[in-house]
């Protein structure tokens, strides 16, 4: 199954200890990183104009439901969202999945050209990364500690190797750099 999935990229923000997530939501507001996520995932260029394609968010019903409702679903973006609940209500522009290959393949079908993007969270990323198609990983790394209940899983630098550094900034008090990972093997 998982060779006919498409190629898809994990992005995902985590502090010192990997964590990405406390009580549901998360636990820093950094304005600039999610310009940095928004611009990624749609594909944005330079200057904030659309791409031709639209590209495709895979993410998990927590993770959905952790988007403030005025802000989902994510715009600009198809969004796939995984759960085991086949009646899991979501907005008609949202599509649904009962598995994540589900929704990687669907992503890819959607996107028609476009990329595919994992946007979390842990449950989903600890799946994702060991799938073969999982092409690389956009890592904000924050270097302060959140006190998180929520984690990424740890990278195996035998498959995944530090291709970028894309960024390094500071904002609000904290400082982080965006690490761009990818296959090897
Ligand atoms: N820092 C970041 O970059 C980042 C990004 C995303 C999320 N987060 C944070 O991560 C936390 C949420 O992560 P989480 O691990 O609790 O939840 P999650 O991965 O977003 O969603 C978990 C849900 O996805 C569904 N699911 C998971 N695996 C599945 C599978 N194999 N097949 C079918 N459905 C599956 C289940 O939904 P049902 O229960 O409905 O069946 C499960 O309860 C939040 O704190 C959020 O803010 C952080």
């Amino acid at each position: 199954m998982s060779s006919h999935l498409p190629p898809f990229d994990l992005v995902a923000a985590a502090d010192r200890n990997l964590g990405i997530g406390k009580g549901g939501r998360l636990p820093w507001r950094l304005p600039r990183e999610m310009r940095y996520f928004r611009d990624l995932t749609t594909g944005a260029d330079e200057d904030g104009a659309p791409p031709s394609q639209e590209n495709a968010v895979v993410m998990g019903r927590r993770t959905w439901e952790s988007i403030p409702e005025p802000y989902r679903p994510l715009g600009a973006r198809k969004n796939v969202v995984v759960t085991r609940d086949p009646d899991y209500p979501l907005p008609a522009n949202v599509l649904r999945a009962v598995s994540l290959e589900e929704a990687l393949a669907l992503a890819g079908e959607r996107a028609q050209g476009g990329r595919v993007f994992v946007i979390g969270g842990a449950q989903i990323y600890r799946r994702a990364i060991e799938l073969e198609a999982c092409a690389g990983i956009y890592l904000t790394r924050i270097f302060a500690d959140y006190d998180c209940d929520a984690f990424f899983p740890a990278i195996d630098e035998r498959i995944f190797e530090l291709a970028e550094i894309l960024d390094d900034v500071s904002e609000r008090g904290a400082r982080y750099r965006i690490e761009h990972w990818r296959r090897i093997r």
